[in-house]
């Protein structure tokens, strides 16, 4: 075990803040961690806008399903994949962009995910702490009109940052032998009861007795029901996902 491991094994999402500002300096680290990942061929297909104004973080934090946290963080980012500044390029050296491809798309998403995870971690080992806000693909056209987010640019997730005012208990992950598959995939390889047992004692930790829940009840709540069903339609106008 070393120092980042240790600091990546003791992530959490953090909901709670302190009003302590985050300084220029401490932003710009941050945006350098998330633009040194790895990205790919080269492309770095993301942007990150800062939302400063207070009434669009209060807008936010509607759009997002009432995520207080959106308004009260002192940082609030919006992590977007953005194939914009590629097209841009083309039209710099003269040509013009294949766009559209449902891989330019996953380069993009991978690559802001890739930054963005390097985002948190370089917060966190800052004495930082936040959360990814998936809700901003709760009303993604609202979004995007709200912060002028062109065609080949998408919000992918936002994150609030700021000095933590809480301290949850970790949530327990998958055992690494229930992630890693030796030589081929084992379809067999899921020990669900043993993992529904650690997530149950950890929500009734959580909630002092009163929340019985498991891992699998919870993710098959979610995964049978319909996901953002208006994402399709939403990439497909922003000119990602067409073929
Ligand atoms: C892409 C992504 C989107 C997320 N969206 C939200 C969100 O909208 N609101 C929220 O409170 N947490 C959100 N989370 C945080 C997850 O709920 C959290 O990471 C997960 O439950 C594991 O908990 P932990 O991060 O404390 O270990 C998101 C996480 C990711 C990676």
């Amino acid at each position: 075990m070393n120092q980042v491991i240790a600091l990546l094994k003791n992530h959490r999402s953090i909901r709670k803040y302190t009003q302590e500002p985050i300084s220029d300096e401490i932003l710009i680290n941050i945006i350098e961690a998330a633009g040194s990942a790895a990205t790919s061929n080269f492309i770095q297909a993301y942007s990150v806008i800062r939302v400063i104004d207070k009434q669009n973080r209060k807008k936010l934090a509607e759009l997002t399903g009432n995520q207080t946290w959106v308004e009260e963080s002192p940082l609030f980012l919006v992590f977007c994949a953005d194939l914009k500044r590629a097209e841009n390029a083309c039209l710099f050296e003269n040509k013009e962009m294949a766009s559209g491809y449902t891989e330019q798309f996953l380069i993009a998403t991978v690559d802001v995910a890739l930054a963005a995870e390097n985002a948190l971690v370089a917060a966190e080992s800052m004495g930082l702490g936040g959360v990814f806000i998936g809700g901003i693909r709760n009303n993604p056209d609202a979004v995007c009109e709200l912060l002028k987010i062109p065609n080949q640019v998408y919000p992918v997730f936002g994150m609030c940052l700021g000095y933590p005012d809480e301290k949850p208990e970790q949530k327990p992950r998958l055992p690494a032998q229930m992630i890693l598959h030796e030589d081929y995939y084992h379809e067999n390889q899921t020990d669900l009861e043993t993992y529904n047992k650690t997530c149950s004692k950890y929500y009734q930790n959580r909630s002092s007795g009163s929340r019985d829940d498991t891992w699998t009840r919870q993710i098959s709540d979610m995964v049978s029901k319909p996901m953002r069903p208006h994402m399709k339609a939403f990439l497909k106008k922003k000119g990602f996902d067409t073929k």
